[in-house]
């Protein structure tokens, strides 16, 4: 077990349930909770059945913002779209493995950007996909429901998915966030930190907590570690 598997948890919202009239106080809102990083789901109505967030949408919320952003490009040309997300200020970008012809070049293209690169799985994807692009990759993203929208069930078949990327990640002795989005509760997040997930994604379960956004940050945050101290124990 190195060390690197063992890093802080990060809880990071994805805005898909924020009022899009309001983004930049939901942003400003998001900061003052204690987030660790925002995810912008940045969808084309192709490869998922949903249309959001254009570039321009997430330039004009970044000043708003005291933690860095993530886009998330759920969409068939990420390499079309790649540039346009790092100059709206994303400082992270994840694209799909399912979307990428070359995604060894894709991957080396948003570094050669200047932003810090991610590569998502949908669930029935293996983690082979990545196993010769792990030089190239800032973050591997275990995707826990089928993308395109927020508020589905968790999948807990990802779990040894998860697991296994874990692996591949420590065997690798790289600095390689593995975040998991889909259906993260203070429930969950327990199986998918167990699993070796260090990074969190929360959208319908934080916005709808009774007790605030930085109540449910706190409670994710709680969760994950108390989970990652026991895998880290049994190893
Ligand atoms: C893909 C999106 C959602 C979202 C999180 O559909 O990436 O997973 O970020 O949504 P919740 O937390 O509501 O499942």
């Amino acid at each position: 077990m190195t060390e690197l598997s063992a890093r802080q948890p990060l809880i990071v919202p994805s805005v898909l349930p924020a009022d899009f009239a309001r983004l930049g106080d939901e942003v400003q809102e998001l900061c003052e909770a204690g987030v660790d990083r925002i995810q912008w789901d940045v969808m084309d109505g192709v490869f998922v059945p949903n249309l959001t967030f254009g570039p321009d949408v997430i330039a004009a919320a970044r000043p708003h913002s005291t933690v860095g952003f993530e886009a998330h490009l759920m969409v068939v040309d990420p390499d079309e779209l790649v540039g346009r997300y790092v100059d709206a200020g994303c400082e992270l970008i994840i694209v799909h493995a399912e979307a990428c012809t070359h995604l060894h070049r894709t991957l080396a293209r948003i570094r050669q950007l200047g932003a810090r690169s991610g590569v998502s799985l949908n669930p029935h994807t293996p983690a082979a996909f990545v196993e010769s692009v792990l030089a190239e990759t800032d973050m591997v993203l275990a995707m826990t429901v089928n993308p395109g929208f927020g508020g589905q069930a968790y999948i807990a078949a990802v779990e040894p998915k998860i697991a296994r990327l874990r692996q591949m990640i420590d065997d690798s002795g790289l600095p390689i966030e593995l975040e998991v989005d889909g259906g993260i509760t203070d429930q969950t997040i327990r199986g998918a930190s167990a699993a070796g997930a260090d990074v969190f994604i929360s959208g319908s379960w934080m916005y709808a907590y009774s007790d605030g956004k930085a109540a449910a940050v706190t409670l994710l945050r709680a969760a994950a570690i108390e989970s990652q101290s026991q895998r880290v124990a049994a190893r």
